[in-house]
């Protein structure tokens, strides 16, 4: 098979990927000059739709309403874009091994790309129930989200077992986005999760008390504390039942887990350096190995604002360090610099009617304000974070943009707090007046 030689690949299709397309086509790439290879069969699109209206029962998102970059509010890179740049956009190839020495992917068809410079931007896998042999778990309808596809067959599902049972493995990002859409999809929902209080990674019990009461007020029933330990199927090979290490055993027509992430770094190892379970970066992408760059899910950077290296598995910084990444490559090709990447890490999440932002950092101690009453008709309230004297860290459900604006000035500037009591009482009235 004929070898295909591009000066620059960014091995993967996803957030990162598309973002990075944008930027390249904004520094001037010529027609090509760039490829783009993913495992998927559909162009760059906006992950986050997958776990929230895309599994709408009515008035579903649908490609290609959410290629990249609607999601920040850019234009949409539909596939004719990607030709009309001279983009190769080479979809439904796996690649299953990288020799950076050569320079060199190999696809699972056994095709050849060389490049001269090499964004990698694979992004994360599920872990899988199967990873720990639980028992039982390779059986039908128990689902993972994380490709297009995946979503799909959990829409067959839901068609396929309408008005049935769901059980919910995982308390973090997708338990709580998969809950509230089964839910909507008019399931009988429960969730499962071995914490005390659900999404712990981030939340404070008293931020998660709000979620999870108005949740059950939803009629989710919720189960903590344990694990889902095995499942039994019926003759179809489909689940029935998931089985808890409580000894409780819930009936299920679909499971859904989540139960973490883990990125996908496995063809580079041994080649290039990495930490905390990421490939190594510097401020501007670059990785140990030269003309290797790494972004998004994969990418463990240094985070000036902390003096930390950290990886960060959420959306804005897989388009801001992709557009990072770009920039650096023309401004050293230019004999230029800019600036080290300065990243506020910021994550959010939407679920029913709520709607929650965070900015900085979860440490030290904190405080509650708002109304977190989940009866309220329109609930806002939120916390802060405080770390030797200074607010780090913001969390606000239902805020305006001008409010959401506010807290990231908030974990931003770092403002030093008088009190916790004075910080609890004043509220968004602190964040407003910074
Ligand atoms: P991403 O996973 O987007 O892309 C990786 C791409 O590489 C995929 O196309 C994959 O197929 C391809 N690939 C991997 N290995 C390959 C190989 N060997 N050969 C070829 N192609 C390969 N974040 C947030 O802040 N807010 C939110 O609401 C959500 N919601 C959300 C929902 C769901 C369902 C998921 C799974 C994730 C989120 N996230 C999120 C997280 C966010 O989507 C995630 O951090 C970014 O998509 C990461 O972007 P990347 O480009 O790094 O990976
Ligand atoms: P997560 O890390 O957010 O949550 C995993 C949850 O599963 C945790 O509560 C964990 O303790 C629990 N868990 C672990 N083992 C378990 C077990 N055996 N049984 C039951 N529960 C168990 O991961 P996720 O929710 O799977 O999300 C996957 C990826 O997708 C992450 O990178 C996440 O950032 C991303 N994502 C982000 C968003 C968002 O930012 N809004 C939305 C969806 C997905």
């Amino acid at each position: 098979m004929a070898e295909k030689c591009f000066k620059y690949v960014i091995l993967g299709g996803g957030v990162a990927a598309g973002y990075a397309a944008r930027e390249f086509a904004k520094q001037g790439v010529k027609p090509g000059e760039l490829a783009v290879i993913s495992k998927e069969a559909v162009a760059p699109y906006e992950r986050p739709a997958l776990s929230k209206a895309y599994l709408f029962p009515e008035g579903a998102a649908r490609l290609p309403g959410f290629h990249v970059c609607v999601g920040s509010g850019g234009e949409r890179l539909l596939p004719e874009w990607y030709t009309d740049k001279g983009i190769a956009l080479i979809l439904s190839t796996e690649i299953v091994k990288a020799d950076l020495a050569s320079k060199t992917l190999i696809s699972a068809a056994g095709e050849t790309f060389k490049y001269h410079i090499l964004i990698i931007a694979t992004g994360s896998t599920v872990i899988r129930l199967t990873d720990f042999g639980v028992q039982g778990a390779d059986a039908k309808n128990i689902s993972y989200l994380r490709e297009i596809d995946d979503a799909d067959k959990l829409i067959e599902a839901i068609k396929a077992k309408k008005n049935g049972k769901a059980v919910i493995v995982g308390g973090g990002y997708i338990g709580l986005e998969l809950g509230a859409v089964m839910k909507i999809n008019n399931f009988d929902v429960s969730m499962v999760y071995p914490e005390p209080w659900c999404m712990p990674r981030l939340f404070t019990s008293g931020i998660a008390a709000f979620y999870e009461s108005y949740y059950e007020n939803k009629g989710i029933k919720i189960i903590k504390g344990t694990v889902a330990v095995g499942f039994t199927a019926d003759a179809n090979g489909e689940v029935k039942e998931v089985k808890l290490k409580d000894g409780r055993v819930l009936e299920a027509d679909i499971v859904v887990v989540g139960v973490g992430g883990r990125p996908l770094t496995v063809l580079f190892k041994g080649q290039v350096e990495e930490e905390k379970g990421g490939i190594k970066t510097d401020g501007f992408f670059k990785t140990s190995v030269p003309d290797v760059y790494a972004v998004g899910d994969v990418a463990t950077f240094p985070m000036k604002l902390y003096n930390e290296m950290r990886r960060v598995e959420h959306v804005d910084h897989a388009r801001k360090s992709a557009e990072q990444a770009v920039k650096a490559i023309y401004a050293s090709q230019q004999g230029n610099s800019i600036d080290e990447y300065d990243y506020l890490p910021y994550f959010y999440s939407r679920s029913f009617d709520l709607s929650w932002q965070f900015y900085g950092d979860n440490v030290g101690d904190t405080v509650l304000f708002g109304d977190n009453n989940p009866t309220s008709p329109k609930p806002k309230f939120g916390s802060y974070w405080i770390k030797d004297g200074k607010v780090v860290g913001a969390f606000l459900e239902n805020g305006t943009p001008e409010e959401n604006k506010a807290i990231a000035k908030v974990a931003r500037v770092q403002p030093l707090a008088e009190s916790l009591d004075i910080l609890a009482k004043e509220g968004l009235t602190f964040a407003c007046k910074i």
